[in-house]
């Protein structure tokens, strides 16, 4: 069996809304240290949902198909809706990835958490603080 699905394949091939959005509403940037990839993730929102959202992925393929995998999912999403969005939610729309590739879905999750969070801190809105908790950590 193939490591990688076709999916995978194709999203790390041609990937979906890569770039940056200069006047974004919200900016996430996470970093794996143990295999040093980064991800930034930038949000447009208008009201509630999400009207673009643009990434720049420095890291591994995986990373990069779960960046492009993850933006298609919260786009035209509520923020309530992207906020649900779980890493595993994002490996299973590709077709899985192996299991040591699961922690660059996880920089996906996270980022956009983190841009959304941006979007709170800058808009001076009030939030659960454990909807954050744990993010940015390092993890394995
Ligand atoms: Fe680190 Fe994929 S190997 S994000």
């Amino acid at each position: 069996m193939a490591l990688y699905s076709g999916k995978v394949m194709d999203h790390f091939r041609n990937p979906r809304n890569v770039g940056v959005i200069e006047d974004a509403d919200g900016i996430g940037e996470v970093g794996n240290p143990v295999c040093g990839d980064i991800m930034k993730i930038y949000l447009k929102i208008d009201g509630d949902i999400i009207s673009d959202v643009k990434f720049e992925t420095f890291g591994c393929g995986s990373a990069i198909a779960s960046s492009s995998m993850a933006t298609e999912m919260i786009k035209g999403r509520s923020i309530s809706e992207a906020l649900e969005l779980t890493n595993k939610a994002v490996a299973e729309a590709l077709d899985g990835l192996p299991a040591h590739k699961m922690h660059c879905s996880v920089l996906a999750e996270e980022a956009i958490k983190l841009a959304l969070k941006d979007y709170y801190d800058k808009n001076g809105i009030s939030y659960d603080e454990s909807l954050f908790a744990g993010i940015g950590e390092d993890e394995e």
